[in-house]
């Protein structure tokens, strides 16, 4: 169509969305530290999985390692959101670099949970994904051997453990809400004694933004989930838009947005991951705008007032 034939398009925008209080202060302390120090600032990891956030850092004179043996002995170097082993903080103080810690605090509380119940005598039964930064470090925090993973209901049935371990569970703080909910069931079921924390240790921005993204999908022949294909959370999102029916996509910037995606669609929902910046929001927002006449809604279903504390060599 020309440019007088625009057809309309309906967003329904889901709220919360976007960043949460851990990416806030972790993308803070980055800020702070090249003030503080100057540059450059090491940071060991992606501080968070958004590569619009980590070029923006990078250019003010960030540096992305993936170990602290990249990082000289002269320069501070930040951890990211997801937290470290302890290894990691032990091998910097041996160095006597000068670090900043950015682990998301609700993240440091799963890591005191596993010391406290591995100092009980219980053997941990870890609900998370394989290989992500934040599984990485939580097992880190406790010896080989005394943690296992479980990331699936099968996985549960498949646990093989000596007669008499006792037991206990925590979780990643960016799973799927209802599969985990589907686990933790499986193991108190097979361990009736398990011991685990009140629900679980999913955070507050994690389930606020399935529980937004379950009201805009069933209205919605679209669902976008702005956020990156390493982002735990941002994946999830798109699993909820999927399990309501609606067909889902997960874009980090708006250029990767196909016009045929379109076709046939009047509503659209959009969320933005834990991880991604609002900016990107209103860039798909613009995006959508060049092929339609886009009425915007946002469709608010919690509030969130929540604010961490920076570390005190950065407040
Ligand atoms: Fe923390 Fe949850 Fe964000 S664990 S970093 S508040 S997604």
């Amino acid at each position: 169509p020309t440019q007088g034939e625009k057809l309309p398009l309906t967003l329904l925008i889901a709220a919360p969305r976007g960043f949460c209080a851990g990416v806030d202060r972790a993308i803070e302390i980055v800020e702070r530290a090249l003030k503080r120090y100057g540059a450059p600032v090491y940071v060991r990891h992606e501080i968070v999985h958004n590569r619009y956030v980590v070029d923006s850092l990078k250019a003010k004179g960030a540096i992305f390692v993936e170990e602290l043996d990249q990082v000289p002995d002269d320069a501070p170097v930040v951890f990211s959101a997801h937290g470290v082993p302890k290894s990691v903080p032990a091998e910097a103080e041996q160095r006597k670099l000068t670090y900043v810690d950015a682990t998301c605090p609700l993240v440091s509380k799963v890591h005191r949970q596993a010391e406290r119940q591995i100092a009980a005598g219980r053997h941990i039964l870890f609900i998370g994904h394989k290989g992500h930064p934040e599984v990485i470090g939580t097992f880190g925090q406790v010896d080989a051997g005394q943690m296992t993973l479980v990331e699936t209901v099968e996985d549960v049935a498949n646990l093989n453990l000596p007669e008499g371990t006792e037991l206990s569970f925590l979780t990643q703080t960016t799973l799927s809400v209802d599969d985990t909910q589907a686990i933790i069931e499986a193991l108190k079921a097979r361990f009736p004694d398990i011991v685990g924390p009140r629900g679980e240790d999913i955070c507050y921005a994690t389930s606020n933004r399935q529980a937004a993204v379950k009201d805009i999908a069933p209205g919605s022949d679209l669902v976008l989930v702005i956020g990156a294909p390493n982002s735990s959370n941002s994946l999830r999102l798109v699993e909820v838009a999927e399990r309501c029916g609606t067909a889902a996509k997960l874009i980090q910037r708006a250029y990767e947005i196909q016009p045929e995606w379109l076709d046939g669609v009047g509503t659209i929902g959009l969320t933005a991951g834990a991880s991604a910046p609002e900016e990107l929001v209103r860039e798909v927002v613009d995006k959508l705008s060049e092929w339609r006449v886009v009425e915007e809604h946002t469709l608010t279903s919690a509030e969130e007032t929540m604010v961490f504390k920076l570390p005190r060599e950065l407040a």
